[in-house]
């Protein structure tokens, strides 16, 4: 049996370098540190039912991800969401259709990893903190100091701040990742007894401290009993207010929705916050992957590309294109 290939991040851009991968024949084991697959297309559950508190649609341009795009729609994984969308400019609400096509993964975001994932060999709750080259493989060890290897060669399909700790035996990947860099973001979920009254279930927002609005319960797919949102903030809000206790967040957000809909709300029974520290690459890139072929050493994500679902999987492709290259 050939030696696997490490992958650490099981995000869209791992998930896709270990399908392209299996595909050519070859063996991978994925790593990640969350206790499921799915990185910032995750969902949380909860007493509403399940939230998207990351990724929250995804559009397609690539003929390749277009490709897959439609076998994951063929397989039931993905379906069109057409959403009654708006946009928020300087406080003045307007309706804002248009015909780009949105799709979303059913009946989560985070239910396309899990089945990218399928059987595919991977560990959890594993946050990998070096990889280390012997003779002729590669080592990883994790925070709870085991050790895992040996494996031909590694993909680090992580946000680029915590990929570039993990690039040192490639020093110049190292510093291209860390020149990389990421915004926050601020994401916070409502639920309501009674649905809100507004035809509203998407909205772009500027000049407020939110940035869009989702009316998650409404997305195909969702079993919700109750009126769910998922409001995120802009990253210039959210950078001014990283340390911010979430109940202020909650609190802030809920007072813009407010505002961007023009009426007072009832109360949310349910409400919850997480940041997203490294959500979206401050700037597109070019690089598709980046590259030590002589070693075995790649790394991939969204901040190789643009910070979409599609650069994701792409640069992940790109890793593993670059990789079966090599023979
Ligand atoms: P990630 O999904 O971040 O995956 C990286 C994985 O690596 C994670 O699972 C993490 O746990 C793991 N990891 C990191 N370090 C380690 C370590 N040391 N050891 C082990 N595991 C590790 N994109 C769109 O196309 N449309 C949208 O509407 C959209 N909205 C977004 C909204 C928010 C709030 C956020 C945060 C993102 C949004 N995005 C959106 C961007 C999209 O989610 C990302 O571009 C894409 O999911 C990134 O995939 P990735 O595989 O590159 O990284
Ligand atoms: P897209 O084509 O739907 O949107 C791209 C951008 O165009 C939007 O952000 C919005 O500013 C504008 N836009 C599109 N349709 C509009 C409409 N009907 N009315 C008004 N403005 C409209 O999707 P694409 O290119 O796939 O981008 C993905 C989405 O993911 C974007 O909305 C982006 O902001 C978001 N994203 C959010 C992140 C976060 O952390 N909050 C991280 C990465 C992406």
């Amino acid at each position: 049996m050939d030696t696997p290939i490490a992958i650490i991040g099981s995000g869209m851009a791992g998930l896709s370098a270990a399908h392209a991968l299996v595909a050519a024949g070859r063996r991978v084991h994925l790593f990640d540190k969350s206790r499921g697959s799915g990185g910032r297309m995750s969902s949380k559950r909860s007493e509403v039912g399940a939230l998207d508190l990351g990724a929250q649609y995804f559009t397609a341009r690539d003929p390749q991800f277009i490709a897959a795009l439609a076998q994951w729609q063929a397989a039931g994984w993905v379906e069109t969401w057409n959403p009654a969308l708006y946009r928020s400019h300087a406080g003045v609400l307007s309706h804002s259709p248009d015909d780009q096509a949105r799709y979303v993964s059913v009946p989560r975001m985070s239910a396309l990893t899990r089945h990218l994932l399928g059987e595919l060999p991977a560990t959890f709750s594993c946050r990998i903190t070096e990889v280390f080259r012997g003779e002729q493989h590669w080592h990883l060890a994790d925070a709870d100091g085991r050790i895992h290897g040996p494996f031909s060669a590694v993909i680090v399909a992580a946000p680029a701040p915590q990929a570039a700790s993990l690039l040192s035996a490639a020093p110049e990947l190292a510093s291209r990742a860390a020149s990389a860099a990421m915004d926050p973001v601020w994401a916070v979920a409502l639920a309501f007894e009674e649905a809100l009254p507004t035809p509203l279930e998407g909205c772009f927002v500027k000049d407020s401290p939110l940035d869009w609005i989702a009316r998650n319960a409404r997305k195909p797919g969702r079993e919700s009993s109750h009126d769910s949102w998922v409001l995120h903030a802009s990253s210039d809000w959210t950078r001014q207010h990283l340390d911010l206790p979430a109940e202020a967040v909650i609190a802030t957000l809920q007072t813009a929705f407010a505002e961007v809909l023009g009426a007072r709300l009832p109360e949310a029974f349910f409400s919850i916050a997480h940041r997203w520290l490294y959500a979206r690459p401050a700037q597109d890139h070019a690089w598709g992957t980046l590259a030590d072929p002589a070693q075995g050493l790649y790394a991939c994500g969204d901040w190789c590309l643009s910070g979409r679902v599609e650069g994701a999987w792409l640069s992940g492709l790109a890793a593993a294109q670059q990789l079966l290259a090599q023979g």
